[in-house]
């Protein structure tokens, strides 16, 4: 990943990688090691999409997503529109207390402020029963760690009489809704995400679903769309909690055109003959499904979905073809079921299984679907979306370790340690001063750049080009450079930590059980 950081100036674009790599250096595991050669793959493997296409659509983008360091999203749309708009929205992340918090959860904790101050319903929670079950920490353990990831929040401006804090032990309507997801979630699918076997501990499983919990938990209230910011492992545990949400669904909507069922490929093939057909008399007459059958034959190329969609047709006969949102029942109760004919207006068709109706579009019908679950007893969950950031370069040029010290800073690190860490860094100079000054540092490959862009420059973009430009054409020397820096990141954690005292009484007026009890 070295070679392909971001800076000010190209923030996001990832930079060819320049050797050949194989596949196996993009692997999202949420507890495996999680380094990622190249953010390519993960656009192109696992649908990742780009964080730079919806860059423009969020109001005053946070300095973390001007710069490329949250390089991706899924879904991240229907939170930036209810921000501008003023409408519900959340986010919420989570944190394994196996150790201090360092600079790296420090941008969750900063993005999870960002999107407080911008007005969403905001999530911290400690993941005592992931550190426990999958990693094995003892309570005792958890515990110590526990209240320092909260202190390290709080001083970051967490307002936790806007947003909520809690650990997944204490906090009941978690765990039940866990045992809810549970019943939709399937052992052979963890097999294929996570890679679990029959020697998997069954407390790990339930870790991932009191996860799939957490995730969606922003949404026991109300519906609403939540973003989850995390590393890019966590990816595999955000697709299955998108696939949960929608599994637990009432109703699923989907558009159609006579009683019987298309597939996706079949009924964009049955729209464009319908349009076609309907087009040549003005809607005069009905189209049949016959006729559309034949129209299909001629006009549309070859293709399994159009054998399967003619011959569906032929069966339809003189059915006429006839528009319209289709509302399935998927796991409502029989009340929400009856509660749902009764609330589609207009003309409608009541089959067993499902309700056709012929004068609402697609968005009230989805609307509508999701009200009268919620009014039945139903979640009603939108998909949760998620940001994704880099990791960090370790500041030894590897990865940023929790077993290393040198690679890190920990928010509790002395701030002396700190300016000593960061002057100890690896750098991407030149072998000497003379060689820099004519062919300029590498920025991009520099572990204290990085300090610079994600952390040391804060809002200030200009700070960070000035830094970037003044390396790469030579002006800039590492020696002086990692002085700065050294005592920029000296500056910070003092000021952190004194913070972190602040909060201490703030945090004890905070309902967050500090103590587990649990042996
Ligand atoms: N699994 C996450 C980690 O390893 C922690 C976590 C638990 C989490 N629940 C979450 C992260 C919900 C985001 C959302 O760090
Ligand atoms: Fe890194 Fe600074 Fe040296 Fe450039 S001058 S390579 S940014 S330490």
């Amino acid at each position: 990943m070295a070679d392909d950081e971001p800076h000010a100036e190209d923030a996001g674009a990832p930079a060819a990688d320049g050797g050949a790599k194989g596949a196996d250096d993009v692997a999202l595991d949420p507890w495996g090691s999680s380094t990622v050669d190249d953010y390519r793959k993960l656009f192109e493997e696992f649908g990742i999409e780009e964080f730079d296409d919806v860059l423009g659509e969020v109001p005053i983008p946070h300095y973390l997503m001007r710069r490329g360091v949250i390089f991706g999203h899924r879904d991240y749309r229907p939170v930036a529109e209810a921000m501008r708009e003023g409408e519900e929205f959340a986010a919420l992340s989570g944190f394994m207390p196996t150790g201090d918090p360092h600079i790296g959860h420090k941008l969750v904790f900063d993005e999870l402020i960002w999107h407080q101050e911008r007005g969403g319903d905001v999530y911290g929670l400690i993941a005592d029963l992931e550190a426990h079950s999958a990693r094995g920490m003892t309570w005792d353990e958890i515990d110590e760690h526990a209240e320092s990831y909260l202190l390290s929040l709080l001083a970051l401006g967490f307002d936790p009489e806007e947003g909520e804090l809690y650990r997944q032990s204490e906090n009941q309507e978690l765990q039940d809704l866990a045992f809810e997801l549970g019943s939709k979630a399937r052992f052979s699918e963890f097999e294929a995400i996570y890679g679990f076997d029959g020697e998997t501990s069954v407390s790990h499983m339930q870790s991932v679903v009191t996860q799939m919990a957490d995730i969606l938990y922003p949404q026991l209230d109300e519906p609403k769309p939540t973003v989850i910011p995390v590393g890019p492992d966590q990816d595999p545990h955000v697709r299955l909690a998108r696939d949960l949400a929608t599994r637990m669904r009432f109703f699923k909507v989907t558009e159609a055109y006579a009683s019987f069922e298309l597939d996706d490929a079949e009924r964009e093939l049955v729209a464009h003959a319908y349009e076609a057909l309907a087009d040549e008399d003005d809607g005069e007459t009905d189209v049949r499904c016959a006729e559309a059958a034949d129209w299909l034959e001629e006009e549309a190329p070859e293709s399994t979905a159009l054998w399967d969609a003619v011959e569906t047709l032929r069966a339809g006969g003189k059915e006429p073809l006839r528009p319209r949102v289709r509302f399935f029942d998927r796991n409502a109760t029989d009340e929400a079921f009856e509660a749902l004919i009764e609330a589609v207006e207009g003309e409608k068709r009541v089959y067993e299984g499902h309700v056709d109706s012929f004068d609402l579009d697609r968005e009230a019908a989805e609307e509508l679907a999701r009200e009268v679950e919620v009014e039945n007893g139903g979640y009603g969950f939108v998909p949760p979306s998620s940001i994704y950031h880099r990791f960090m370069t370790g500041l030894t040029g590897g990865k940023m370790s929790s077993s290393e010290p040198a690679s890190h800073i920990s928010l509790l690190d002395d701030p002396e340690d700190g300016y000593d860490k960061v002057k100890a860094a690896t750098t991407g100079g030149r072998e000497t001063a003379e060689e820099q000054r004519e062919l300029g540092g590498k920025a991009d490959e520099c572990p204290v750049y990085e300090l610079y862009a994600y952390l040391l420059s804060g809002d200030d973009d200009e700070f960070a080009a000035e830094v970037y430009e003044e390396c790469v054409t030579g002006e800039r020397l590492c020696g002086s450079c990692k002085e700065q820096a050294a005592e920029l990141m000296a500056e910070f954690l003092e000021e952190h930590q004194e913070k972190r005292e602040e909060a201490r009484e703030l945090l004890e007026d905070l309902d967050v059980e500090l103590e587990s009890g649990r042996a």
